[in-house]
C-alpha cells in the first residue's frame, strides 16, 4: 500500500537525519569539547540600536525626530519592559510616566501629557488639532495683546498665521506687498508689531522713501527743492506717525517778538515745510 510505505520511508529517512547528529551535532558533547564553555562574556545591558533592531520604527523616530530625547537611553525611560500580560492589565503600570523626569511644564493645569504630545519617541511633533484654540494656555502676551488693540489681524487668529505646525512663523509677504522695493520682515517688525500692527512705531533713521510711498507729495517736495531740511529724515520732524512738531522746537525764536506777534504762524511766510520758499534759500 502506498500509505504504509510513506510511513516507512519517512522513518527511515529520520533515522538517517538524526544518526550523525547524534555523533556530532551540538546536542551531545564530544569528549575532545569538553570544557568548553560559551558563556565567558560579559553580558552588557542592550544598547538603542539593539533594541532598534527589532523596534526599528521607534528607533529612526528618535533618530529622526526625538529631540532632546536622543540623549536618553530607551531603558532609562523603560525601566520595565517586555513584561506586558494582557490579562493583568499592566501596559499603563509598565508604560514610562513622563512626570518621573518632567515636573509640570505647563502649569499645574495642564496634566494630560499625551494629548499632544502623543509619541513620545517625538515629543516635538505635536498635532496642530491638540492646541487648537489653546494658544492662550501657554502664550498669554499676544493673545492679550490682539485682544487690547484691535486691529486686522486679530480677525486673522492665531493659526491663520501660525498654520499646518506649532512654532511656524509666517513672513509678512506671505499676505502683503511691502510698501517699498527691498524692505525686510525685520523692517516691517520695526514698524509694526505683529500682534498690535496698527501700534505703529519708527526710527528716526527710517529712510524718506519708506514715508514717501504713501506721502508722494511732501517726499517729492522735499528733494525737489533743496533746502536744509532736505538733509532732515520725516521721522525727525514727524518722531510718531501722524504727529508734527512745531518749528519752534528746533528753532526756538529766530525772529523779533514784534515781528511775530504780527504774524503769529510761521507758515504765514515759509509756507510749506516740504518745499520753503526759495527766498530763504542761502
Ligand atoms: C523619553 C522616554 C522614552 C524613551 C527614551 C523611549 N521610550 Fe519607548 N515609550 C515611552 C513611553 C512614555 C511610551 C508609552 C506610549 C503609550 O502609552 O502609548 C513608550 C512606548 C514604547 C513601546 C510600546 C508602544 C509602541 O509604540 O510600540 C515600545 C515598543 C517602546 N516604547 C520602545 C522603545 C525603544 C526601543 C526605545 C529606544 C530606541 C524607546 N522606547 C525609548 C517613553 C520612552
Ligand atoms: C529580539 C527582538 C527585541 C529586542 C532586541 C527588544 N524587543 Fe522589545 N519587544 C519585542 C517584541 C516582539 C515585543 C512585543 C510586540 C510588540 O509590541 O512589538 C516587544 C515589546 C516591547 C515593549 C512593549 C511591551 C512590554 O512588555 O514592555 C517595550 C516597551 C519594549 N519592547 C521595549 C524594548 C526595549 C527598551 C528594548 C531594548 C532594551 C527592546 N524592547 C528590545 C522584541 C524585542
Ligand atoms: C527618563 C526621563 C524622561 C522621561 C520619562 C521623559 N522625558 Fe522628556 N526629556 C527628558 C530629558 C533629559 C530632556 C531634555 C531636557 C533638557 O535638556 O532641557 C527631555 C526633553 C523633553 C522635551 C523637549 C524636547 C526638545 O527637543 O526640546 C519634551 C517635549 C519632552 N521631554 C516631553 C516628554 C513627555 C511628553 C514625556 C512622557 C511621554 C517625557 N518627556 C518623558 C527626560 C525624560
Ligand atoms: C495642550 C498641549 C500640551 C499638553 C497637554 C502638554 N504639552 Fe508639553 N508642550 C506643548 C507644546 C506645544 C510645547 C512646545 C513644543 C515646541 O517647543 O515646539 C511643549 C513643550 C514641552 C516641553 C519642552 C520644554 C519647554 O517648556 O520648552 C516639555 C518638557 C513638555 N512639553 C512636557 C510636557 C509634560 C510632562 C506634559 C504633561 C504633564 C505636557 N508637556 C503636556 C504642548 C503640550
Ligand atoms: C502647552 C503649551 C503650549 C501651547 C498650548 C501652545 N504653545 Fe506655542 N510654544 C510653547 C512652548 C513651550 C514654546 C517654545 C518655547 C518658547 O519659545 O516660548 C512655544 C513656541 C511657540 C512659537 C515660537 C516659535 C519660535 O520660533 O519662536 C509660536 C509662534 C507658537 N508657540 C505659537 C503657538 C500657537 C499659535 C498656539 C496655539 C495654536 C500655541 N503656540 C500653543 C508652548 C505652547
Ligand atoms: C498676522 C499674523 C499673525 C497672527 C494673527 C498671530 N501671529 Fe503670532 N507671530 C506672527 C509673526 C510674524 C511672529 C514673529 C514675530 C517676530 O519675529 O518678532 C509671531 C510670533 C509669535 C510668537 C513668538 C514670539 C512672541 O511674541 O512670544 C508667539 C508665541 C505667537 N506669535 C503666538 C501667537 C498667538 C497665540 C496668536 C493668536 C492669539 C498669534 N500669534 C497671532 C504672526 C502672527
Ligand atoms: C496670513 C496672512 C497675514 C500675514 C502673514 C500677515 N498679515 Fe497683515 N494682514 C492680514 C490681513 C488679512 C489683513 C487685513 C486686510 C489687509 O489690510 O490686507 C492685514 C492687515 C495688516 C495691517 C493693517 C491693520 C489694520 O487693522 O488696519 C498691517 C499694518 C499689517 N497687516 C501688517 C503686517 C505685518 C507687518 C506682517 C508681518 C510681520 C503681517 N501683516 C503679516 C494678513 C496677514
Ligand atoms: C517706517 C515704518 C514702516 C515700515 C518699515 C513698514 N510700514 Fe507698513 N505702514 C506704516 C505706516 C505709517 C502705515 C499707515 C498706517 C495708517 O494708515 O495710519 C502702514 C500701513 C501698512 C499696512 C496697511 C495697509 C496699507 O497699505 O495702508 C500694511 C498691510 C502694512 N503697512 C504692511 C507692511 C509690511 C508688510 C511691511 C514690510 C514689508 C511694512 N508695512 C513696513 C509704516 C511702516
Ligand atoms: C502705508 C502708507 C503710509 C506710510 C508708509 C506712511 N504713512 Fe503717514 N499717513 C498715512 C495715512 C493713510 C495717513 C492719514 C490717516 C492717519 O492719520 O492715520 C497718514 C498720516 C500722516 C501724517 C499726519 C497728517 C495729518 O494731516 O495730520 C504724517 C505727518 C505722516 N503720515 C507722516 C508719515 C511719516 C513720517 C512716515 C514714514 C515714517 C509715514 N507717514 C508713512 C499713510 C502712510
Ligand atoms: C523740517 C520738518 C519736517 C520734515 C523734514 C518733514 N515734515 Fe512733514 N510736516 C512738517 C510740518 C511742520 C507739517 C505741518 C504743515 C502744516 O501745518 O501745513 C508737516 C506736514 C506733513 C504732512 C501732512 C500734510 C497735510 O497736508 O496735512 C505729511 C503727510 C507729512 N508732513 C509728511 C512728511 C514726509 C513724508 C516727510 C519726509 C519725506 C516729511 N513730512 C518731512 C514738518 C516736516
Ligand atoms: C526737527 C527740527 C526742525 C523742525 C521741527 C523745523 N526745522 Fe527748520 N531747520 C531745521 C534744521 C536742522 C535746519 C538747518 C539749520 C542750519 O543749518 O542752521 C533748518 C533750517 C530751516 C530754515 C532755513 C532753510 C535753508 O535752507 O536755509 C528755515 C527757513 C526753516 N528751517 C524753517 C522752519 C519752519 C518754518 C519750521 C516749521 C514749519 C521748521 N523749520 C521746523 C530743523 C527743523
Ligand atoms: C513775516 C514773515 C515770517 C514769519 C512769520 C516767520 N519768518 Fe522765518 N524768515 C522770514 C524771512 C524773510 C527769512 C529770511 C531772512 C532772514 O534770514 O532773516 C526767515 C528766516 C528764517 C530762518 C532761517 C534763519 C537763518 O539764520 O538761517 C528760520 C530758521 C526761520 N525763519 C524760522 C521761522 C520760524 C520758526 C518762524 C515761526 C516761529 C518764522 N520763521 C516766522 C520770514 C518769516
Amino acid at each position: 500500500m502506498p500509505v504504509r510505505r510513506g510511513v516507512i520511508t519517512l522513518l527511515l529517512l529520520a533515522l538517517v537525519a538524526c544518526a550523525p547528529q547524534t555523533q556530532q551535532g551540538l546536542a551531545s558533547p564530544s569528549p575532545e569539547k569538553k570544557g568548553v564553555s560559551y558563556y565567558t562574556k560579559e553580558v552588557r545591558p542592550l544598547t538603542p540600536e539593539e533594541c532598534g533592531r527589532c523596534h526599528y520604527q521607534i528607533y529612526q523616530s528618535l533618530k529622526n525626530s526625538g529631540g532632546k530625547h536622543q540623549g536618553v537611553l530607551c531603558t532609562q525611560c523603560h525601566k520595565e519592559y517586555h513584561v506586558y500580560n494582557p490579562q493583568k492589565k499592566n501596559w499603563s503600570q509598565i508604560m514610562p510616566k513622563c512626570q518621573t523626569c518632567h515636573k509640570l511644564p505647563h502649569g499645574p493645569s495642564v496634566v494630560q501629557c499625551s494629548a499632544c504630545h502623543v509619541n513620545p519617541h517625538a515629543p516635538k511633533n505635536i498635532p496642530m488639532s491638540a492646541i487648537e484654540g489653546k494658544c492662550a494656555l501657554c502664550h498669554p502676551g499676544p493673545v492679550a495683546e490682539l485682544k487690547m488693540f484691535p486691529s486686522k489681524h486679530t480677525e486673522v487668529g492665531c493659526t491663520g498665521c501660525h498654520e499646518n505646525r506649532h512654532g511656524y512663523v509666517p513672513k509678512c509677504s506671505d499676505c502683503h506687498e511691502p510698501h517699498v522695493p527691498g524692505q525686510k520682515m525685520a523692517d516691517c517688525l520695526g514698524c509694526h508689531p505683529v500682534h498690535s500692527p496698527t501700534r505703529i512705531s519708527y526710527p528716526v533713521t527710517t529712510p524718506n522713501q519708506v514715508c514717501g510711498s504713501c506721502h508722494k507729495t511732501e517726499y517729492n517736495h522735499l528733494k525737489e527743492r533743496i533746502t536744509k531740511h532736505s538733509a532732515l529724515t520725516c521721522a525727525k520732524c514727524h518722531p510718531q506717525h501722524g504727529k508734527i512738531l512745531a518749528c519752534t522746537q528746533c528753532h526756538g525764536k529766530p525772529h523779533s517778538e514784534a515781528m511775530l506777534k504780527r504774524f503769529p504762524k510761521c507758515l504765514q511766510c515759509h509756507i510749506d515745510p516740504h518745499y520753503l520758499p526759495e527766498t530763504v534759500k542761502k
